[in-house]
């Protein structure tokens, strides 16, 4: 269950993969609703954005407290470069759902998502600070963790590949030998 210095244990494994496909799933609808708006594409996609973006969000901080449980016995980071791009990838992570979310407290309006009530709204004057933070911060974080995503994942590729490079897709993914 539990990470160890050789490899990512079934719990981090879970998390990563499952929400990989979450995250995949969530910029799909962000790009439909970028580049396909009115259509039936976005028609299908984009309802779900608010509902896959806080399930994201809850698994969120299941990852984290996980992260930070196995931290002293988790696979070493290959180099420098890989540790700052997985903490980018975790402050990214927290980021873009947070500011959505507190734009959309801050606006007054309820959410619930899939019918889960998760805060209600209220009467008056919106809470500036929270929805500038949204609409001014939630798409550009997005599209820049999009980036950073495609730049691991090439990288993740280019150490199986190159020959000098130590190949770190077992420690996530397959026997754990
Ligand atoms: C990790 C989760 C999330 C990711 C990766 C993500 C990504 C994005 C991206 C890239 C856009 C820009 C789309 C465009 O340019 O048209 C966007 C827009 C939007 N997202 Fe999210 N989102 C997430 C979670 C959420 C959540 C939890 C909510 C609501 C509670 C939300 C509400 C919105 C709304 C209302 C817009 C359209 C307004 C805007 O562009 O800011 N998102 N999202
Ligand atoms: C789609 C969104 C993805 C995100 C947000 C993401 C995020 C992360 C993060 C934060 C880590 C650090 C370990 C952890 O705490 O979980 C990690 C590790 C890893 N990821 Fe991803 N990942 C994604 C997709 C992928 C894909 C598609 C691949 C395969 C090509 C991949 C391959 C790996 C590998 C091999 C590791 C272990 C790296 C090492 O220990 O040096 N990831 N990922």
């Amino acid at each position: 269950m539990k990470d160890n210095k050789g490899y990512y244990g079934r719990v981090s494994r879970w998390l990563h993969w499952g929400m990989a496909l979450l995250i995949v799933w969530q910029f799909l609808s962000a790009g439909a609703h970028f580049l396909l708006d009115e259509t039936a594409v976005e028609k299908f996609l984009w309802p779900t954005h608010k509902p896959v973006g806080f399930a994201i969000f809850v698994l969120m901080i299941i990852r984290v407290i996980w992260a930070l449980l196995n931290l002293s016995n988790r696979p070493p980071a290959i180099n420098a470069l890989a540790k700052v791009g997985h903490i980018g990838l975790y402050l990214f992570m927290i980021a873009v759902p947070l500011v959505a979310l507190l734009r959309q407290y801050g606006s007054g309006r309820s959410f619930e998502p899939l019918g889960i009530p998760v805060f209600a709204g209220f009467e008056g004057e919106k809470i500036s600070w929270m929805t500038d933070l949204g609409s001014n911060f939630h798409s550009t974080l997005g599209w820049v963790w999009l980036a950073l995503i495609v730049g691991h994942i090439a990288m993740a590729i280019w150490h199986r590949k190159s020959k000098s490079q130590k190949d770190i897709i077992p420690r996530m993914w397959g026997r754990k030998s």
